[in-house]
C-alpha cells in the first residue's frame, strides 16, 4: 500500500477515535455524575449531630425560629440534644415556643425578639452580648422574607424590597458575624471539642433566575455564594457552613397547605436536612446542597441534564409565577369584597 492510499482514510478514523474518546469520557462523567447523585441522595450518611456536641451542653441559634421550617429546626435540634437560642420579632411566640422544648426536651432556652427587618448595629451589639458567654457550636441562619405575591421588579414596593434585602441578607450576614468569632475560639482553644455547623437557608430562587420574585431571588444568591466562599476559609477552623437550596415547603411564606413529592412538611424538610450534613445533594456547586431528596433531583437535572435549555426553564418559571400572581390577586380581590359586603352590611 503507498502512503498516499492510506492517508486519507487515517484522517477519518483518527477524528472517529478523538469523537469516541470524548464519547466515552462525556458518558463516563455523566455516569460518575448519576452514581454520585444517587449514593449521596439515598445512601450517603451524614455527620451526626453528637459531632457538632449535642448532648454534651452545647448551644444552638435558630433565626426564623417561632413558625415553619426554623420552628422545625429549633424543635429537632432541641431533642437532639442542644440547648437552644430563639430568634424572631414576636416574643409571646418565641416564649411559647421556649417552654415547650423546655418540657418536651429537657433542655434549656434563651430567647431573643429581633425584627430583622428593622435591626441595626445597635441591634446586633446586644446580641453579641446576650451570647457571648454560651459555647455555641451551631447557627441556623434560617430567618427570610420573601415578595408578598410574585410582582414584577418595576411594580415592587420599595419597602418590600428593602426588607427582603435587610431581613435575608444583611440580618444573615450580623448574626454570623456575632456567632462566628465565639465559634472560632472555642474551636481554637479545644481542638477536640465539638465541631461547630452554620446552615444557611438559600432557595431555587437563587439557583436559577426567578422571574417575578427577583429581589428575593437576588437576596438568595447572594447568600449561596457568600456561604459558599466562607465555608473555605472556616472548614480549616473545624467550622462547616452550608447553604441548603430549598424548593417549595409546606408553610405560611409558601401559603402552600398540603404536602406531597415535591413540597415537603417543615418536619420533613428538616429531617433530611439534619440528617444529611456534609453530604453534597444534588448537584456540585462547593459548599451548597439541595438536602431534600426530590429537590436534589430536580437541581441534579437542572446541572446536567437541562443545562442546553435553561432560558426554556426561566421561562417556565416565569410563566409559574405569573400564574401563581393571578390567583393570589383573585383572592386578594375576593378578601376586599368580603370586607366591604361586611362593613357596609
Ligand atoms: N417555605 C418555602 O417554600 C421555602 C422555600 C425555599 C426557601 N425557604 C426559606 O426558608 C426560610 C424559612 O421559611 P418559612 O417558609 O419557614 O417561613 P415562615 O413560615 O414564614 O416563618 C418565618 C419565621 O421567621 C420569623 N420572621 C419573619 N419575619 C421576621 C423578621 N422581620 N424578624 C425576625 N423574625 C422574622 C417568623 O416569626 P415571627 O412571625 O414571630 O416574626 C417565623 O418564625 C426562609 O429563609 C425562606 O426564604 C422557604
Ligand atoms: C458566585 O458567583 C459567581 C459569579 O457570578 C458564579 O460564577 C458562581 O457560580 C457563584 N457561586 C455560587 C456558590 O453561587
Ligand atoms: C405539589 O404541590 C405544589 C403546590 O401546591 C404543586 O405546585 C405541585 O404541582 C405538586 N406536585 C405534585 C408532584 O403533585
Amino acid at each position: 500500500m503507498s502512503v498516499e492510499n492510506v492517508a486519507p482514510s487515517s484522517g477519518c478514523s483518527t477524528a472517529v477515535t478523538i469523537f469516541s474518546v470524548f464519547g466515552i469520557v462525556f458518558t463516563l462523567l455523566k455516569a460518575k455524575s448519576l452514581a454520585q447523585f444517587l449514593y449521596n441522595n439515598y445512601l450517603a450518611k451524614g455527620t451526626k449531630l453528637t459531632v457538632y456536641g449535642a448532648k454534651q451542653g452545647a448551644w444552638a441559634v435558630v433565626t426564623g425560629a417561632t413558625d415553619g421550617i426554623g420552628k422545625e429546626y429549633a424543635i429537632q435540634l432541641a431533642t437532639s440534644g442542644f440547648n437552644i437560642v430563639l430568634v424572631s420579632r414576636t416574643q409571646e411566640k418565641l416564649t411559647a415556643l421556649a417552654q415547650e422544648l423546655e418540657t418536651v426536651a429537657k433542655i434549656q432556652t434563651r430567647t431573643i425578639a429581633l425584627d430583622y427587618s428593622k435591626a441595626n448595629k445597635v441591634s446586633f451589639e446586644k446580641v453579641t452580648e446576650e451570647l457571648k458567654d454560651l459555647p455555641i457550636t451551631v447557627l441556623i441562619n434560617n430567618v427570610g422574607q420573601s415578595h408578598v405575591m410574585p410582582t414584577s421588579f418595576e411594580e415592587t414596593p420599595e419597602t418590600e424590597m428593602d426588607n427582603i434585602m435587610h431581613i435575608n441578607c444583611f440580618g444573615t450576614l450580623h448574626t454570623t458575624k456575632a456567632i462566628l468569632p465565639i465559634m472560632t475560639e472555642q474551636r481554637r482553644k479545644d481542638k477536640k471539642g465539638p465541631r461547630c455547623l452554620i446552615l444557611t437557608m438559600g432557595s431555587f430562587a437563587g439557583l436559577i433566575p426567578s422571574p417575578y420574585l427577583s429581589t428575593y431571588a437576588g437576596s438568595k444568591a447572594f447568600l449561596s455564594n457568600w456561604s459558599a466562599s466562607m465555608a473555605e476559609e472556616v472548614k480549616p477552623e473545624g467550622i462547616d457552613v452550608w447553604c441548603y437550596n430549598s424548593y417549595l415547603v409546606v408553610s405560611s411564606m409558601s401559603k402552600i397547605r398540603r404536602p406531597n413529592f415535591t413540597t415537603p412538611t417543615p418536619k420533613a424538610f428538616v429531617r433530611e436536612a439534619l440528617g444529611s450534613i456534609n453530604v453534597q445533594r444534588g448537584g456540585s456547586a462547593p459548599y451548597i446542597s439541595q438536602p431534600y431528596p426530590s429537590h436534589a433531583i430536580m437541581s441534579w437535572s437542572l446541572e446536567e441534564l437541562l443545562g442546553s435549555v435553561k432560558y426554556l426553564v426561566v421561562n417556565q418559571v416565569a410563566a409559574m409565577h405569573l400564574d401563581v400572581r393571578k390567583r393570589a390577586l383573585k383572592k386578594q380581590a375576593r378578601i376586599q369584597q368580603s370586607v366591604s359586603t361586611q362593613t357596609s352590611v
